[in-house]
């Protein structure tokens, strides 16, 4: 791809971006939230045509108009948002605009399931190929949208931040996929934003910033701070505000909490001022605590307290009258209306306090955005954007500051960092320290290690739906962790 430029309305998304992928290399792309990797390889992939510029492939020049003609061109795309048709099964999903035909037209079910299930299998799947994909995991999700690009013969597979909701066990698999194809001669380009991940996989590393082109790197001849360097323009300040503050009086309280089979009897305590970290592996039901304490879901035995008083969370409205917010894991699928603005999603949950008469009071609404546009460092060219049109980092910074508008007294995170670049992470984890010292009782689920290290005062570790044992900050470190969430006594 050479000196490629692709403009939006009042954003310039490339700026004269050039990439050169070699068969059989994995190509790295990193680059900040919103910094146009996504959009460089919607243009290789037929999504958007670029303004200028060229795209050659083996040395021919091409110029793909849609995805099916990057397809027939060899360049399959792994999309950062799930693209798949939810009420459809797996197979039709991984076949979609390709279903096996026999003569006369009718599709060919017996191969489509046939070539399905093999796929599944060779990406260790757990699920089949019949399933509804409305029924499955983010984390399947994912595997039917890389199943996707292996029944193409490609020449060229994109992955966009392929292991935001992958397990560790998934990850290894498609690590695997990825040799795979490596060996069979395909060039690869791969979006993470984890720094680890890039240096295990990659030959080569390409860096943008705000839609320019800043380098290419060896791997092998650089280092994380070089290319942290290259992509914020400056070094990453990791020291932060850790000073302890006495912890307040109890915010939350479970006691005996279960909900059927996803988790037993789970007792702990948040307090003002604490940020109480939740390690455990998939499954052990971080989430579906947290589902359960925002109203999502009914625990089947146990009480919840809020400020030393029993409460009932029947809804998610229950549970923000009683102050307790949470901030998904999946935030497509629960945290955003896509085709709302960005004002108008952070300010989504307190309509009805802001409505002034018959009409909404704008200026109140916006000065709600500003701040926490500011606060977050929320790219967007302005609050009218609509939040389709913000990349993948920048739509979770949305989420997290509409529950922040919310002012809650129990904030739970759930993978607050999932698809966000390291400079913005800091930020992220500095704004829930500081949110802590300003009083909120914060819980913080993730599946990193270094980051629940990194922002918990005391850590509570979960093993198949039970507490396993807690840790406060200054105990805990990684093995000890990995230890007990394995179910290691
Ligand atoms: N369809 C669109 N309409 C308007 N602006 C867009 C559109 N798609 C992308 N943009 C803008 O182009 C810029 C680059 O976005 P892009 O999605 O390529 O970033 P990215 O590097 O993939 O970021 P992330 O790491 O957050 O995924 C952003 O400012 C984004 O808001
Ligand atoms: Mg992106």
């Amino acid at each position: 791809m050479r000196d490629v430029v692709k403009t939006f309305p009042a954003v310039r998304a490339l700026d004269g971006v050039s990439l050169e992928v070699r068969r059989g290399e994995v190509h790295a792309l990193l680059g900040e939230n919103g910094a146009g990797k996504s959009t460089l390889m919607k243009t290789l992939a037929g999504m958007f045509v670029p303004d200028s510029g060229t795209i050659a492939i083996d040395g021919r020049e091409v110029q793909p108009k849609t995805p099916l003609e990057a397809k027939a061109l060899g360049v399959v795309l792994i999309h950062q948002e799930l693209s798949l048709v939810e009420d459809l099964t797996v197979a039709e999903n991984v076949f979609l605009g390709a279903l096996p035909r026999r003569r006369l037209g009718f599709v060919d079910w017996d191969k489509l399931h046939r070539q399905t299930a093999g796929i599944l299998q060779r990406l260790n799947c757990d699920f089949s190929s019949t399933s509804l994909v409305a029924d499955l995991s983010i984390a399947r999700k994912q595997m039917v949208e890389i199943a996707r690009a292996l029944t193409v013969d490609a020449k060229v597979v994109i992955f966009d931040e392929p292991t935001a909701s992958l397990t560790d066990q998934e990850k290894l698999v498609l690590f695997d996929i990825i040799a795979d194809l490596k060996a069979a001669g395909v060039g690869i380009v791969y979006i993470s934003h984890r720094m680890e991940e890039i240096f295990r996989i990659s030959d080569r590393i390409t860096v943008l910033r705000d839609g320019t082109y800043r380098g290419t790197l060896e791997t092998a001849g650089t280092n994380e701070a070089e290319v942290t360097r290259l992509m914020i323009g400056r070094t990453l300040d990791y020291s932060q505000n850790r000073e302890a503050v006495a912890p307040g009086e109890i915010v939350l309280e479970t006691r005996g909490l279960c909900c059927g089979d996803l988790f037993q009897d789970v007792s702990f305590t948040v307090r003002a001022g604490e940020v109480v970290g939740f390690s455990g592996l998939i499954g052990a039901g971080r989430s579906e605590l947290a589902e359960t304490l925002f109203g999502l879901r009914r625990p089947t035995a146990g009480t919840i307290l809020m400020n030393g008083t029993s409460v009932l969370v029947g809804s998610p409205s229950d549970a923000i009258r009683h102050g307790i917010s949470l901030v998904p894991e999946s935030r497509k699928e629960q945290g955003l209306v896509l085709g709302m603005n960005c004002r108008d999603n952070i300010t989504l949950p307190q309509i009805d306090k802001l409505r002034a008469g018959p009409f909404l009071s704008s200026a109140g609404e916006l000065e709600i955005y500003e701040t926490y546009q500011k606060r977050l460092s929320i790219r967007s060219p302005s609050w009218r954007q609509l939040v389709r049109n913000l990349s993948g980092g920048n739509q979770q910074k949305i989420v997290i500051g509409k529950w922040l508008a919310m002012k809650p007294r129990l904030l739970i995170v759930d993978e607050p960092t999932r698809g966000i670049d390291v400079g913005s992470k800091a930020e992220i984890h500095k704004l829930i320290r500081e949110l802590a010292h300003g009083g909120y009782a914060i819980i913080v689920i993730s599946s990193e290690m270094p980051e629940i290290l990194h922002v918990s005062d005391r850590i509570v570790t979960m093993y198949h739906g039970r507490v396993m044992r807690e840790f406060s900050a200054a105990e805990a470190n990684e093995s000890s962790l990995v230890q007990a969430i394995s179910g290691i006594a």
